[in-house]
């Protein structure tokens, strides 16, 4: 890989062991994937927050790059981690839980990452413009920023994506180049598309079909910001989609000279919401996966005027979005019906199966795909109207 002379003298350890060891990291990334250059990012968005998922060995190592002295250059965000970190007391998190996920902030914190603890930068004012070369982790914050905002961004490891950030520099591979964002399967659909959920049901079917192609779907005829992070989501959940094309709305439409061709009928979808569904007695009812915007919060609100019904109900968002005026008379419904507006975290990266919750609704098709897995739920699948 070809390095400018500032690049080698940060390899070189210039700028201390702790930018020395990033830029090994992204040399060596570079060098694995044919990267020929490195590329100046504009942020980096940086998952494996959560004490869940990373553990003591993801503690004791941001501690000691920490020691080692690593600080970020470039505007750094984090993810979401496992709790509210107001909160965490009222949505009963451990003890001990909230002390190692206390310390991994603090960590973050000391490198100069900002604590936005959202995997919806995009709602908290962190708006990549098209083409911007970006280095995100979070696989739906990545979906959306190469689909819908036409930014640039592989998608990161936390650690790559920290290095990254420390450096201010990617590796030049995969979706930063022009010739790597074409479509090469054609994604025909002929259900209704009516809510977010219908979104994440088609979300994981073509995720699953997709293998290493990037979809373009055609007849969808009206898709919202609130819809296309909810497909984006569900791809990137039940598959490895990055980058996805939607005819008339995402900013790119770029096609392979002999697509493959996938029509989607409102069977596979079925057949998708069925599979997803393994429970008709949710406990605690979890949206805003992806995190919720305004618009989101105001849905919600509007179907919990009269209660619960004795579940429990989160509603997840970002600190930036809970703090929008434009939000506060949403949050005050739903937290006056006996909901809990959380801010930081979401179902899957909290320690949900530590808290006596075995069973949880969601609309999310990202969600409903991890919950089983990651926090060993039985899921109710299926839109707000259907699960509130
Ligand atoms: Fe965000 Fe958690 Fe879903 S990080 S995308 S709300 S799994």
């Amino acid at each position: 890989m070809q390095l400018t002379d500032d690049e080698r003298a940060m390899l070189d350890g210039a700028r201390g062991p702790a930018t020395a060891k990033a830029m090994r990291i992204l040399v060596t990334l570079g060098d694995i994937f044919g990267a020929e250059r490195l590329v100046p990012v504009s942020s980096a968005q940086i998952s494996g927050v959560s004490y869940k998922t990373v553990g003591d060995a993801g503690l004791e190592f941001l501690t000691g790059f920490g020691d080692e002295g690593a600080r970020v250059v470039a505007p750094a965000f984090l993810n979401p981690c496992g709790m509210d970190l107001q909160r965490w007391r009222e949505m009963g998190v451990p003890e001990t839980f909230a002390d190692k996920q206390l310390c991994i902030i603090a960590a973050y914190e000391r490198m100069g990452v900002a604590l936005t603890a959202t995997c919806t930068p995009y709602l908290a004012g962190i708006v990549p413009a098209p083409g911007e070369h970006v280095a995100w982790a979070e696989s739906s914050a990545v979906s959306y920023a190469n689909s819908v905002l036409g930014a640039r961004t592989n998608r990161e490891s936390g650690i790559s994506a920290l290095a990254a950030a420390i450096c201010g520099r990617t590796p030049a591979w995969g979706l930063h180049l022009d010739e790597n964002r074409t479509a090469s399967l054609v994604v025909e659909v002929r259900a209704p598309l009516l809510d977010a959920a219908d979104f994440g049901a088609l979300g994981v079917h073509v995720g699953r079909l997709a293998g290493g192609r990037i979809p373009a779907f055609t007849s969808i005829p009206a898709a919202g910001a609130d819809q296309l992070k909810a497909l984006g989501a569900a791809m990137a959940a039940s598959g490895s989609v990055a980058l996805y094309f939607v005819e008339g709305i995402t900013p790119e439409w770029r096609l392979a000279a002999e697509p493959d061709r996938l029509v989607v009928n409102e069977a596979d979808l079925d057949a998708v919401r069925r599979a997803l569904n393994t429970t008709d007695a949710p406990e605690l009812v979890a949206l805003g996966c992806p995190h919720c915007s305004v618009d989101e919060l105001r849905a919600i609100a509007d179907r919990v005027q009269h209660g619960l019904g004795g579940r429990r109900l989160w509603v997840c968002t970002s600190r930036a979005v809970a703090g929008d005026p434009a939000a506060a008379e949403a949050i005050a419904a739903i937290e006056a019906a006996g909901g809990h507006v959380l801010c930081d975290t979401c179902m899957v990266v909290a320690p949900i199966e530590e808290m006596g919750i075995a069973r949880t609704a969601t609309n999310s098709g990202k969600a409903a795909t991890y919950l089983p897995t990651l926090g060993r739920q039985a899921v109710m699948f299926g839109s707000l109207d259907e699960i509130l």
